[in-house]
């Protein structure tokens, strides 16, 4: 038995994703608990890269605090390599994200990505998308109608609280979750809910999905590619 607990597994394939890292460019960052292990991994080649492309106000922070220049999207072009958890990865690289509520800038900066490098302890790897709620940043005056959609296709939703207020997101938005779907056509569920008047990301990563899987398991890390 393991005694590998799940933050040493999410070290793991922080420090792992280093190898992906190219010198001297900028490297797209993304957020949450396993990528700050990955930032912190960074900082010990902090020399060998120009700086980073941050995917939240909290990745931001903590790369800056740690002395890595963060870059602005728009001030680069296309990245080599973007390195971000997930919520869920199945077998094909589709991914749930945004449990952070980060999922806007996520998305953006892995399709400004050559390569996607997800990280992940393994329990997040699935069969099907759908056990953990589907994220889906929002405009808060669709947020209802948003709702009553997910509704109709036999989903539950919710507006995500903080502190008993809707979570306002780093662009000022709200996230609405949604449980009870299986997602078993990951493309097009995406296509169809970005459609949505209201609707600015779904938390559903299909058309940016992960080239690489490094999982975090009990007999170290596993390379996944798809
Ligand atoms: C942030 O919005 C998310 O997409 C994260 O990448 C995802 O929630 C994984 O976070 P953890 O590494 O904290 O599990």
């Amino acid at each position: 038995m393991s005694t590998l607990s799940q933050d040493d597994l999410k070290t793991l394939v922080g420090q792992a994703a280093l190898k992906y890292v190219v010198s001297g460019e900028i490297v797209g960052v993304g957020t949450g608990s396993t990528v700050n292990k990955f930032i912190d991994a960074l900082a010990t080649i902090k020399e060998q890269i120009k700086g980073a492309v941050s995917s939240s106000n909290a990745s931001t922070e903590r790369l800056k605090a740690l002395g890595i220049q963060v870059f602005d999207s728009n001030e680069v072009d296309e990245l080599s390599v973007y390195i971000d958890g997930a919520d869920e990865v199945d077998h094909q690289g589709f991914m749930i994200k945004g449990g952070g509520a980060a999922l806007t800038r996520e998305k953006i900066i892995a399709s400004q990505s050559r390569q996607f490098v997800c990280i992940a302890d393994e329990s997040k790897l699935v069969t099907n998308l759908g056990r953990f709620p589907v994220p889906v940043e929002v405009i808060p005056m669709s947020a209802q109608r948003i709702i009553r959609q997910f509704r109709a296709m036999g989903g539950v939703a919710q507006i995500r609280l903080r502190d008993g207020q809707p979570l306002v997101t780093d662009n000022g938005q709200h996230i609405v979750d949604v449980t009870g779907l299986q997602i078993t056509d990951p493309l097009a569920f995406e296509t169809q809910v970005s459609q949505w008047p209201g609707v600015v990301t779904v938390g559903v990563f299909a058309f940016q999905k992960a080239h690489v899987c490094l999982l975090g398991t009990a007999q170290g890390v596993k390379t996944l590619t798809f």
